[in-house]
Protein backbone atom coordinates (compact mmCIF):
# COMPACT_ATOMS: atom_id res chain seq x y z
CA UNK A 1 0.00 0.00 0.00
CA UNK A 2 1.13 3.64 -0.94
CA UNK A 3 0.35 6.34 1.47
CA UNK A 4 -0.25 9.84 1.66
CA UNK A 5 0.82 10.17 5.16
CA UNK A 6 2.15 7.90 7.75
CA UNK A 7 2.20 8.91 11.75
CA UNK A 8 4.23 6.43 13.71
CA UNK A 9 5.41 5.61 16.77
CA UNK A 10 3.03 7.84 18.81
CA UNK A 11 3.16 7.05 22.58
CA UNK A 12 -0.35 6.46 22.24
CA UNK A 13 -2.99 6.43 19.23
CA UNK A 14 -6.39 6.72 21.60
CA UNK A 15 -9.77 6.76 20.40
CA UNK A 16 -13.40 5.90 20.58
CA UNK A 17 -14.70 3.27 17.97
CA UNK A 18 -18.02 3.57 15.96
CA UNK A 19 -20.23 5.19 13.88
CA UNK A 20 -23.34 6.11 16.05
CA UNK A 21 -23.11 7.52 19.92
CA UNK A 22 -21.57 5.49 22.75
CA UNK A 23 -24.13 4.98 25.91
CA UNK A 24 -23.42 4.80 29.81
CA UNK A 25 -20.76 2.65 30.33
CA UNK A 26 -19.28 2.27 26.80
CA UNK A 27 -18.58 6.34 26.82
CA UNK A 28 -15.78 5.04 29.09
CA UNK A 29 -14.40 2.31 26.70
CA UNK A 30 -11.31 3.23 24.21
CA UNK A 31 -9.02 1.66 21.49
CA UNK A 32 -5.49 2.99 22.85
CA UNK A 33 -2.73 1.64 21.00
CA UNK A 34 1.05 1.74 22.50
CA UNK A 35 3.90 2.63 19.81
CA UNK A 36 0.80 3.33 17.20
CA UNK A 37 0.56 4.44 13.60
CA UNK A 38 -2.03 6.15 11.75
CA UNK A 39 -2.02 5.72 7.83
CA UNK A 40 -3.33 8.34 5.62
CA UNK A 41 -4.54 7.89 1.66
CA UNK A 42 -6.52 10.31 -0.25
CA UNK A 43 -7.87 12.25 3.25
CA UNK A 44 -9.46 9.16 4.84
CA UNK A 45 -7.71 6.62 7.44
CA UNK A 46 -6.10 3.56 5.20
CA UNK A 47 -5.11 1.87 8.52
CA UNK A 48 -4.81 2.23 12.39
CA UNK A 49 -2.65 0.37 14.89
CA UNK A 50 0.60 -0.77 16.19
CA UNK A 51 3.74 0.97 14.06
CA UNK A 52 5.72 -2.43 13.42
CA UNK A 53 1.50 -3.30 12.12
CA UNK A 54 1.20 -0.93 10.05
CA UNK A 55 4.19 -0.36 8.73
CA UNK A 56 4.18 -3.91 7.51
CA UNK A 57 1.00 -3.12 5.11
CA UNK A 58 3.45 0.20 3.86
CA UNK A 59 5.01 0.07 0.68
CA UNK A 60 5.76 3.86 0.06
CA UNK A 61 4.94 7.13 2.02
CA UNK A 62 4.98 10.29 1.02
CA UNK A 63 5.53 12.32 4.39
CA UNK A 64 6.58 10.56 7.31
CA UNK A 65 5.55 11.85 10.70
CA UNK A 66 7.32 10.51 14.21
CA UNK A 67 5.29 11.26 17.26
CA UNK A 68 7.41 9.83 19.51
CA UNK A 69 6.05 11.17 23.12
CA UNK A 70 3.15 12.38 21.86
CA UNK A 71 -0.65 10.98 22.33
CA UNK A 72 -2.68 10.79 18.81
CA UNK A 73 -6.62 11.00 19.14
CA UNK A 74 -9.35 11.94 17.03
CA UNK A 75 -10.30 15.82 15.64
CA UNK A 76 -12.32 17.09 18.50
CA UNK A 77 -16.05 18.15 17.03
CA UNK A 78 -17.45 20.76 18.64
CA UNK A 79 -21.47 20.78 18.14
CA UNK A 80 -22.75 23.69 19.74
CA UNK A 81 -21.21 27.38 18.85
CA UNK A 82 -22.56 30.78 18.25
CA UNK A 83 -19.22 31.33 16.96
CA UNK A 84 -20.24 34.23 14.01
CA UNK A 85 -21.09 37.77 15.48
CA UNK A 86 -19.11 41.11 15.33
CA UNK A 87 -17.83 43.03 18.29
CA UNK A 88 -17.69 41.79 22.19
CA UNK A 89 -19.66 42.30 25.50
CA UNK A 90 -16.89 42.74 28.29
CA UNK A 91 -18.77 44.99 29.70
CA UNK A 92 -21.31 43.25 30.34
CA UNK A 93 -18.57 40.52 31.61
CA UNK A 94 -18.01 43.34 34.01
CA UNK A 95 -21.52 44.53 35.04
CA UNK A 96 -21.86 40.07 35.81
CA UNK A 97 -18.67 39.89 37.95
CA UNK A 98 -20.26 42.96 40.10
CA UNK A 99 -23.78 40.68 40.35
CA UNK A 100 -25.61 41.49 37.61
CA UNK A 101 -27.29 38.33 35.85
CA UNK A 102 -27.61 37.16 32.54
CA UNK A 103 -31.36 36.95 31.99
CA UNK A 104 -31.56 40.48 33.75
CA UNK A 105 -29.27 42.07 31.13
CA UNK A 106 -31.03 40.64 28.56
CA UNK A 107 -34.21 41.75 29.89
CA UNK A 108 -32.76 45.28 29.94
CA UNK A 109 -32.20 44.84 26.07
CA UNK A 110 -28.49 43.68 26.42
CA UNK A 111 -26.96 40.55 26.27
CA UNK A 112 -27.75 38.50 22.77
CA UNK A 113 -29.68 41.67 21.76
CA UNK A 114 -26.68 44.02 22.08
CA UNK A 115 -24.52 41.47 19.85
CA UNK A 116 -27.57 41.22 17.09
CA UNK A 117 -26.97 45.38 17.51
CA UNK A 118 -23.27 45.22 16.42
CA UNK A 119 -23.23 41.94 14.15
CA UNK A 120 -26.54 43.96 12.07
CA UNK A 121 -24.11 47.02 11.66
CA UNK A 122 -21.07 44.90 10.86
CA UNK A 123 -19.94 44.98 6.96
CA UNK A 124 -19.56 41.61 5.88
CA UNK A 125 -16.17 41.76 5.31
CA UNK A 126 -15.56 42.53 9.43
CA UNK A 127 -17.74 39.66 10.22
CA UNK A 128 -15.97 37.57 8.08
CA UNK A 129 -12.65 38.94 9.24
CA UNK A 130 -13.91 38.37 13.22
CA UNK A 131 -15.22 34.83 12.47
CA UNK A 132 -12.09 33.59 10.61
CA UNK A 133 -10.00 34.41 13.31
CA UNK A 134 -11.86 32.65 15.92
CA UNK A 135 -12.03 29.44 13.52
CA UNK A 136 -8.25 29.54 13.65
CA UNK A 137 -8.16 29.48 17.21
CA UNK A 138 -10.36 26.47 17.12
CA UNK A 139 -8.33 24.34 14.74
CA UNK A 140 -4.60 25.47 16.58
CA UNK A 141 -6.93 23.63 19.51
CA UNK A 142 -7.39 20.85 17.98
CA UNK A 143 -11.23 21.15 16.64
CA UNK A 144 -11.17 20.01 12.92
CA UNK A 145 -15.15 19.91 12.83
CA UNK A 146 -17.88 22.52 14.77
CA UNK A 147 -21.60 23.73 14.33
CA UNK A 148 -22.23 27.08 14.10
CA UNK A 149 -25.25 28.77 14.66
CA UNK A 150 -26.99 31.50 13.38
CA UNK A 151 -29.02 33.58 15.92
CA UNK A 152 -27.46 37.17 15.75
CA UNK A 153 -29.27 38.38 12.84
CA UNK A 154 -32.81 38.05 13.89
CA UNK A 155 -34.63 39.15 10.85
CA UNK A 156 -34.43 37.37 7.39
CA UNK A 157 -31.58 39.54 5.50
CA UNK A 158 -29.78 39.30 8.89
CA UNK A 159 -30.06 35.82 9.39
CA UNK A 160 -29.18 35.07 5.77
CA UNK A 161 -26.55 36.90 5.65
CA UNK A 162 -24.71 35.21 8.43
CA UNK A 163 -25.50 31.89 6.87
CA UNK A 164 -24.18 33.20 3.34
CA UNK A 165 -20.89 33.83 5.62
CA UNK A 166 -20.40 30.66 6.86
CA UNK A 167 -21.34 28.83 3.90
CA UNK A 168 -18.54 31.14 2.36
CA UNK A 169 -15.68 29.95 5.35
CA UNK A 170 -16.70 26.63 4.92
CA UNK A 171 -15.36 27.04 1.59
CA UNK A 172 -11.97 28.20 2.32
CA UNK A 173 -11.11 27.04 5.68
CA UNK A 174 -10.26 23.79 6.49
CA UNK A 175 -12.49 23.60 9.77
CA UNK A 176 -15.41 22.06 8.50
CA UNK A 177 -19.10 24.06 9.93
CA UNK A 178 -22.55 22.40 9.86
CA UNK A 179 -24.90 25.38 10.52
CA UNK A 180 -27.93 25.73 12.16
CA UNK A 181 -30.88 28.25 12.02
CA UNK A 182 -31.45 29.83 15.70
CA UNK A 183 -33.53 32.30 14.35
CA UNK A 184 -35.36 31.70 17.88
CA UNK A 185 -32.27 33.11 20.06
CA UNK A 186 -34.22 35.85 21.56
CA UNK A 187 -36.83 38.54 20.76
CA UNK A 188 -35.64 41.15 18.74
CA UNK A 189 -36.30 44.57 20.16
CA UNK A 190 -38.48 45.06 17.11
CA UNK A 191 -40.88 42.50 18.66
CA UNK A 192 -40.56 43.13 21.87
CA UNK A 193 -44.02 44.19 22.51
CA UNK A 194 -45.21 41.59 20.47
CA UNK A 195 -43.49 38.34 20.58
CA UNK A 196 -46.04 36.19 19.22
CA UNK A 197 -45.55 38.10 16.31
CA UNK A 198 -41.92 37.46 15.89
CA UNK A 199 -42.86 33.55 16.46
CA UNK A 200 -45.20 33.65 13.83
CA UNK A 201 -42.97 35.38 11.28
CA UNK A 202 -39.78 32.67 12.21
CA UNK A 203 -42.87 29.77 11.17
CA UNK A 204 -44.58 31.84 8.22
CA UNK A 205 -41.89 33.08 6.36
CA UNK A 206 -37.91 32.48 7.60
CA UNK A 207 -38.46 28.56 7.73
CA UNK A 208 -40.05 27.94 4.87
CA UNK A 209 -37.74 30.52 2.72
CA UNK A 210 -34.99 28.82 4.38
CA UNK A 211 -36.26 25.55 3.58
CA UNK A 212 -36.55 26.64 0.23
CA UNK A 213 -32.83 28.63 -0.32
CA UNK A 214 -29.95 25.87 -1.72
CA UNK A 215 -26.29 26.30 -1.66
CA UNK A 216 -23.77 24.10 -3.55
CA UNK A 217 -23.47 20.45 -2.25
CA UNK A 218 -21.18 20.11 0.67
CA UNK A 219 -19.37 17.32 -0.49
CA UNK A 220 -19.53 13.54 -0.22
CA UNK A 221 -18.94 13.76 3.42
CA UNK A 222 -22.34 15.73 4.45
CA UNK A 223 -25.68 12.83 5.21
CA UNK A 224 -27.44 13.04 1.79
CA UNK A 225 -30.87 15.00 3.84
CA UNK A 226 -28.51 17.53 4.77
CA UNK A 227 -26.48 18.07 1.22
CA UNK A 228 -27.38 21.58 -0.45
CA UNK A 229 -29.35 22.87 2.85
CA UNK A 230 -28.86 26.51 3.75
CA UNK A 231 -28.95 25.53 7.70
CA UNK A 232 -29.14 21.64 8.41
CA UNK A 233 -31.06 21.94 11.53
CA UNK A 234 -32.92 24.05 13.78
CA UNK A 235 -32.59 25.36 17.26
CA UNK A 236 -34.38 27.06 19.74
CA UNK A 237 -34.04 28.85 22.69
CA UNK A 238 -36.20 27.49 25.07
CA UNK A 239 -35.98 29.47 28.36
CA UNK A 240 -38.37 32.08 30.34
CA UNK A 241 -37.48 35.51 28.51
CA UNK A 242 -36.54 33.90 25.50
CA UNK A 243 -39.22 31.30 23.89
CA UNK A 244 -41.85 29.36 26.01
CA UNK A 245 -42.60 25.37 25.45
CA UNK A 246 -45.66 26.26 23.27
CA UNK A 247 -43.44 28.36 20.65
CA UNK A 248 -40.56 25.92 20.95
CA UNK A 249 -43.02 22.95 19.67
CA UNK A 250 -44.34 24.80 17.39
CA UNK A 251 -41.07 26.20 16.03
CA UNK A 252 -39.37 23.02 15.98
CA UNK A 253 -42.69 20.70 14.67
CA UNK A 254 -42.52 23.12 11.25
CA UNK A 255 -38.92 22.50 11.10
CA UNK A 256 -39.18 18.93 11.41
CA UNK A 257 -41.58 19.13 8.42
CA UNK A 258 -39.47 21.19 6.54
CA UNK A 259 -36.79 18.49 6.60
CA UNK A 260 -34.34 19.96 9.12
CA UNK A 261 -32.88 18.12 12.21
CA UNK A 262 -33.42 19.78 15.58
CA UNK A 263 -31.51 21.01 18.17
CA UNK A 264 -33.18 22.94 21.45
CA UNK A 265 -31.42 24.99 23.95
CA UNK A 266 -32.67 23.18 26.83
CA UNK A 267 -33.00 23.81 30.78
CA UNK A 268 -30.11 26.24 30.59
CA UNK A 269 -31.07 28.92 33.77
CA UNK A 270 -34.43 28.73 34.82
CA UNK A 271 -36.50 26.08 36.32
CA UNK A 272 -37.21 23.55 33.48
CA UNK A 273 -39.83 24.50 31.23
CA UNK A 274 -39.92 20.69 29.58
CA UNK A 275 -38.07 21.27 26.65
CA UNK A 276 -36.42 17.67 26.79
CA UNK A 277 -39.22 15.49 26.35
CA UNK A 278 -40.94 18.05 23.87
CA UNK A 279 -37.11 17.38 21.88
CA UNK A 280 -36.94 13.51 22.82
CA UNK A 281 -40.48 13.55 21.14
CA UNK A 282 -39.79 15.05 18.27
CA UNK A 283 -36.72 13.07 17.65
CA UNK A 284 -34.27 16.27 18.14
CA UNK A 285 -30.33 15.03 17.36
CA UNK A 286 -29.25 16.82 20.78
CA UNK A 287 -30.52 18.74 23.59
CA UNK A 288 -28.08 20.75 24.87
CA UNK A 289 -27.19 22.98 28.50
CA UNK A 290 -29.56 20.37 30.65
CA UNK A 291 -28.65 22.45 33.72
CA UNK A 292 -31.51 22.65 35.60
CA UNK A 293 -33.19 19.20 33.75
CA UNK A 294 -34.48 17.27 36.80
CA UNK A 295 -33.33 13.40 37.15
CA UNK A 296 -36.85 12.03 35.51
CA UNK A 297 -35.89 14.10 32.09
CA UNK A 298 -33.00 13.17 32.58
CA UNK A 299 -34.07 9.26 32.48
CA UNK A 300 -36.40 10.02 29.69
CA UNK A 301 -33.08 11.62 27.63
CA UNK A 302 -31.25 8.43 28.53
CA UNK A 303 -33.59 6.01 27.10
CA UNK A 304 -33.87 8.05 24.06
CA UNK A 305 -31.34 8.39 20.54
CA UNK A 306 -31.26 11.84 21.39
CA UNK A 307 -27.64 12.96 22.30
CA UNK A 308 -27.38 15.55 25.02
CA UNK A 309 -25.18 18.29 25.23
CA UNK A 310 -23.66 19.83 27.80
CA UNK A 311 -21.85 23.17 27.86
CA UNK A 312 -19.09 23.43 31.37
CA UNK A 313 -17.61 26.30 29.38
CA UNK A 314 -20.91 28.31 30.01
CA UNK A 315 -21.25 27.67 34.10
CA UNK A 316 -17.60 28.01 34.29
CA UNK A 317 -17.96 31.52 31.92
CA UNK A 318 -20.58 32.55 34.24
CA UNK A 319 -19.42 31.61 37.41
CA UNK A 320 -22.81 30.22 38.22
CA UNK A 321 -21.22 27.10 40.29
CA UNK A 322 -24.11 24.91 38.45
CA UNK A 323 -23.22 22.38 35.80
CA UNK A 324 -25.03 19.79 34.19
CA UNK A 325 -25.45 16.49 35.46
CA UNK A 326 -23.25 14.91 32.95
CA UNK A 327 -22.43 12.18 34.89
CA UNK A 328 -25.56 11.37 35.80
CA UNK A 329 -27.10 11.09 32.07
CA UNK A 330 -24.72 8.82 31.69
CA UNK A 331 -25.29 6.30 34.67
CA UNK A 332 -28.04 6.14 33.21
CA UNK A 333 -27.65 5.27 30.06
CA UNK A 334 -27.46 8.30 28.25
CA UNK A 335 -24.88 9.52 25.29
CA UNK A 336 -23.39 12.39 26.19
CA UNK A 337 -21.39 14.62 24.15
CA UNK A 338 -19.29 18.43 25.14
CA UNK A 339 -19.15 21.73 23.73
CA UNK A 340 -17.69 24.74 23.90
CA UNK A 341 -21.01 27.64 23.40
CA UNK A 342 -18.14 29.39 22.00
CA UNK A 343 -19.87 32.72 21.96
CA UNK A 344 -19.58 36.74 23.38
CA UNK A 345 -21.84 36.54 26.29
CA UNK A 346 -21.11 33.70 28.36
CA UNK A 347 -18.54 31.50 27.08
CA UNK A 348 -16.04 32.92 24.87
CA UNK A 349 -13.77 29.76 24.77
CA UNK A 350 -12.32 27.90 21.61
CA UNK A 351 -10.59 25.31 23.19
CA UNK A 352 -12.38 22.09 23.50
CA UNK A 353 -9.69 20.44 25.87
CA UNK A 354 -10.77 23.46 28.35
CA UNK A 355 -14.02 21.78 28.08
CA UNK A 356 -12.42 18.41 28.61
CA UNK A 357 -10.86 19.80 31.88
CA UNK A 358 -13.84 21.02 33.12
CA UNK A 359 -15.83 18.15 32.38
CA UNK A 360 -14.08 15.69 34.45
CA UNK A 361 -13.68 18.25 37.09
CA UNK A 362 -17.44 19.26 37.65
CA UNK A 363 -19.28 16.92 35.93
CA UNK A 364 -16.85 13.94 37.36
CA UNK A 365 -16.69 12.32 33.85
CA UNK A 366 -13.30 10.02 33.11
CA UNK A 367 -10.55 11.37 31.19
CA UNK A 368 -11.98 8.70 28.66
CA UNK A 369 -15.73 9.15 29.35
CA UNK A 370 -14.53 13.55 28.29
CA UNK A 371 -12.74 12.00 25.35
CA UNK A 372 -15.68 9.74 24.14
CA UNK A 373 -18.05 13.12 24.71
CA UNK A 374 -15.36 15.19 22.67
CA UNK A 375 -15.20 13.37 19.65
CA UNK A 376 -17.47 10.04 18.57
CA UNK A 377 -20.32 11.62 20.23
CA UNK A 378 -20.20 15.49 19.26
CA UNK A 379 -19.89 14.07 16.30
CA UNK A 380 -22.93 12.01 16.46
CA UNK A 381 -24.77 15.16 18.24
CA UNK A 382 -24.10 16.98 14.35
CA UNK A 383 -25.50 13.92 12.47
CA UNK A 384 -21.67 13.06 11.51
CA UNK A 385 -21.35 10.21 13.46
CA UNK A 386 -20.57 8.32 10.00
CA UNK A 387 -17.42 10.24 9.06
CA UNK A 388 -15.76 11.52 12.26
CA UNK A 389 -15.11 11.17 15.60
CA UNK A 390 -13.35 8.42 15.52
CA UNK A 391 -9.42 6.87 14.05
CA UNK A 392 -10.93 3.76 12.32
CA UNK A 393 -10.47 3.05 8.10
CA UNK A 394 -12.76 4.52 6.23
CA UNK A 395 -13.44 7.64 8.56
CA UNK A 396 -12.17 11.24 7.65
CA UNK A 397 -8.34 11.70 8.72
CA UNK A 398 -8.87 14.51 10.94
CA UNK A 399 -6.68 13.94 13.97
CA UNK A 400 -4.91 15.93 16.50
CA UNK A 401 -1.28 14.89 17.79
CA UNK A 402 -1.16 16.15 21.72
CA UNK A 403 2.44 17.78 23.05
CA UNK A 404 2.11 14.96 26.13
CA UNK A 405 2.46 11.32 26.04
CA UNK A 406 -1.01 10.23 27.42
CA UNK A 407 -4.32 11.53 25.90
CA UNK A 408 -5.18 11.76 29.70
CA UNK A 409 -3.05 15.10 29.74
CA UNK A 410 -5.69 16.75 27.90
CA UNK A 411 -7.75 17.03 31.51
CA UNK A 412 -5.43 17.17 33.47
CA UNK A 413 -3.05 20.17 32.43
CA UNK A 414 -5.18 23.39 31.31
CA UNK A 415 -4.75 26.83 29.95
CA UNK A 416 -2.30 25.59 27.90
CA UNK A 417 -2.97 24.53 24.27
CA UNK A 418 -1.67 21.02 24.16
CA UNK A 419 -2.40 20.62 20.66
CA UNK A 420 1.25 20.19 18.63
CA UNK A 421 -0.05 18.99 15.14
CA UNK A 422 -3.47 19.17 13.72
CA UNK A 423 -4.80 16.55 10.32
CA UNK A 424 -7.80 17.59 8.45
CA UNK A 425 -8.84 15.63 5.67
CA UNK A 426 -5.20 14.22 5.38
CA UNK A 427 -3.43 17.10 5.56
CA UNK A 428 -1.43 18.87 7.91
CA UNK A 429 -3.33 22.03 8.80
CA UNK A 430 -1.22 22.95 12.17
CA UNK A 431 2.27 21.90 12.74
CA UNK A 432 3.89 22.49 15.94
CA UNK A 433 1.19 25.38 17.39
CA UNK A 434 1.37 27.22 13.68
CA UNK A 435 -1.06 27.08 11.03
CA UNK A 436 0.03 26.01 7.67
CA UNK A 437 -3.29 25.69 5.55
O1 LIG B 1 -26.02 29.15 24.70
N1 LIG B 1 -28.59 30.95 25.67
C1 LIG B 1 -28.53 31.41 24.57
N2 LIG B 1 -27.46 31.44 23.79
C2 LIG B 1 -26.12 31.41 24.23
C3 LIG B 1 -25.64 32.72 24.68
C4 LIG B 1 -25.59 33.68 23.58
C5 LIG B 1 -25.19 35.06 24.00
O2 LIG B 1 -25.25 35.41 25.18
O3 LIG B 1 -24.82 35.83 23.09
C6 LIG B 1 -25.85 30.27 25.17
O4 LIG B 1 -25.46 30.45 26.33
FE1 LIG C 1 -25.79 28.06 23.09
Amino acid sequence: MRVDLLIRHAAQVVTPQGRSPARGAAMGVLQIIPDGAVAIQDGRIAAVGPTSEVEAQIAEAAEIFDARGQAVVPGFVDPHTHLIWAGDRVVEFELRLRGATYLEILQAGGGILSTVRATRAASREQLTAETRSRLDQMLQHGTTTAEAKTGYGLEWEAERRLLDVLHDLNGVHPLDLVPTFLGAHAIPEEYRGDPEAYVERVIEDMLPRLAAQRYPAAGPWCPPWADGRAAWFCDVFCERGAFDLDQTRRILETAKGLGFGLKVHADEFEPSLGAVPLAVSLGATSVDHLVSTPPEHLALLARSATVGVVLPGTSFGLATGHYAPGRQLIDAGGALALATDLNPGTSWCESMGMMVALATRYMKLTPAEALTAATLNAACAIGLGHEIGTLEPGKQADLVILDAPDYRYLAYRYGVNLVHTVVKRGKIVVREGHLTY
